[in-house]
């Protein structure tokens, strides 16, 4: 079995990321070495959208080692990463009389792990949680690090609810993360693309963790994990997980104010901006709207690295590259029907990084290297959303 492990070290505590072919099947015996002893019982929070033969396998490994296991489904929106979600799940525990030691399990994608990731730091104030990310943006990056979280639907001006991103969560490091890349045969392409702007953004700040080379590998790289080549499916999910661990490992409460875990935020706050537009799609075909997280993320690279190009913090061959590679996956840099740029200024300010009313943002300022820039010169700002207008 072609298997790797990259090791987290976190001042909230360690542990392993196993990345293989095969590797979900051994989940139970890993869960038991993290946790110091076999699970009496265990929760599953089951992605709607992953196979049956995903969830058999994960139930099958614990009741093999005499766990009782509960399974609780949930529906993977952007809606219903939300608070009655989440109680929903809490309610669900409680009821199957999950104890403290007793972990649970997050099969799916970044929604599932976010919220389920959030009910276990919750539950009875903590409980453990194994991450199982089975889409390639939760392997590469959301399982990782310990941000959970869920949407918060806040009424807006006109009093209809407006979706503010992971508005309510909590830092709760996993004890074990089992990506098993098997889980991708099933995972359309439109999410898989989705995993690779995760991908670039890691790129294009890559030299912060001594890993410079990784943007450039990861555009030679493509067209072999688009065809989800196993090797390189494997290498591109280590090295990405490699790289967040380092970033986290510095500062794992994104507490630096020189620019530690904040840098993983690069284009996130235009991103998060744009993600609750109900209406926006990828390629102006209404029937594929909304767009979906990682799509947004591509598109806030894009204005991310305009806005620093034209702030001079970097030269435009930058922006260039990103764009080039972004287009190369298959991701959207521009966007039909986006709305004022006022508006989306006034969203942005709802970012969790605005301090004194004052936006901040992560800007690229040289190859595979970004910073933190406070107040940046608003005419900039405005002239990156409108870059990726279609
Ligand atoms: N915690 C973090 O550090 C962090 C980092 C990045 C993103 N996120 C969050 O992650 C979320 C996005 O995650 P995502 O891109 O995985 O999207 P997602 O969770 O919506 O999953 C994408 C879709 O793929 C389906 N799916 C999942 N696994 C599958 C499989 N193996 N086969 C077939 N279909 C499958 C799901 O049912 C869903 O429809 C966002 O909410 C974002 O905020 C969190």
């Amino acid at each position: 079995m072609n298997e790797r492990i990259v090791n987290v070290r976190t001042s909230d505590g360690n542990y392993r990321v196993v990345v293989g072919t095969g590797v979900l099947g051994s989940i139970a015996t890993a869960t038991a070495d993290a946790l110091g002893h076999a699970p009496a019982r265990v929760f599953i929070v089951a992605d709607a959208g992953v196979p049956e033969s995903a969830h058999a396998a994960v139930i099958d490994s614990f009741a093999a080692l005499g766990a009782s296991v509960h399974v609780h489904v949930v529906r993977p929106s952007e809606r219903d990463k939300s608070i009655e979600t989440l109680e929903g799940i809490l309610a669900a525990m409680a009821r199957t009389r999950h104890e403290r030691a007793d972990p649970v399990v997050a099969l799916g994608g970044g929604i599932v792990g976010d919220t389920a990731g959030f009910a276990a730091a919750c539950y009875r104030r903590g409980v453990p949680i194994v991450q199982c990310p089975t889409t390639l943006l939760a392997m590469v990056d959301a399982s990782v690090g310990g941000k959970t979280a869920v949407n918060l639907a806040v009424p807006g001006a006109d009093g209809a609810p407006e979706l503010r991103k992971n508005f309510v969560g909590a830092f709760h490091q996993p004890i074990l993360v089992v990506a098993d890349i098997a889980m991708l045969s099933t995972l359309s392409d439109r999410h898989f693309r989705c995993g690779l702007a995760e991908c670039v953004k890691h790129g294009m700040i890559a030299a912060e963790a001594g890993d410079d080379q990784l943007g450039p590998w990861t555009a030679r790289t493509l067209d072999a994990a688009i065809a989800r080549d196993a090797a390189t499916l494997i290498e591109l999910i280590a090295r990405n997980v490699a790289l967040k661990a380092t970033i986290v490992g510095r500062d794992t409460r994104e507490t630096d104010p020189a620019g530690g875990r904040v840098l993983l935020n690069l284009g996130h706050t235009f991103a998060h901006a744009i993600e609750p537009i109900h209406h926006l799609t990828p390629d102006g075909d209404a029937a594929h709207a909304p767009l979906h997280h990682g799509e947004a993320v591509s598109l806030g690279l894009a204005a991310a690295a305009h806005c620093a190009t034209t702030l001079g913090h970097c030269d435009a061959s930058i922006e260039f590259q990103a764009l080039e590679t972004l287009v190369a996956a298959g991701l959207p840099t521009k966007v039909c029907d986006l709305p004022d740029t006022a508006w989306i200024v006034d969203a942005m300010l709802h970012d969790k990084k605005v301090s004194g009313d004052k936006l901040r943002l992560v800007l690229p300022i040289g190859p595979a290297r970004a910073r933190l820039f406070n107040d940046p010169l608003i005419d900039a700002v405005r002239g990156a959303i409108d870059s990726i207008r279609a």
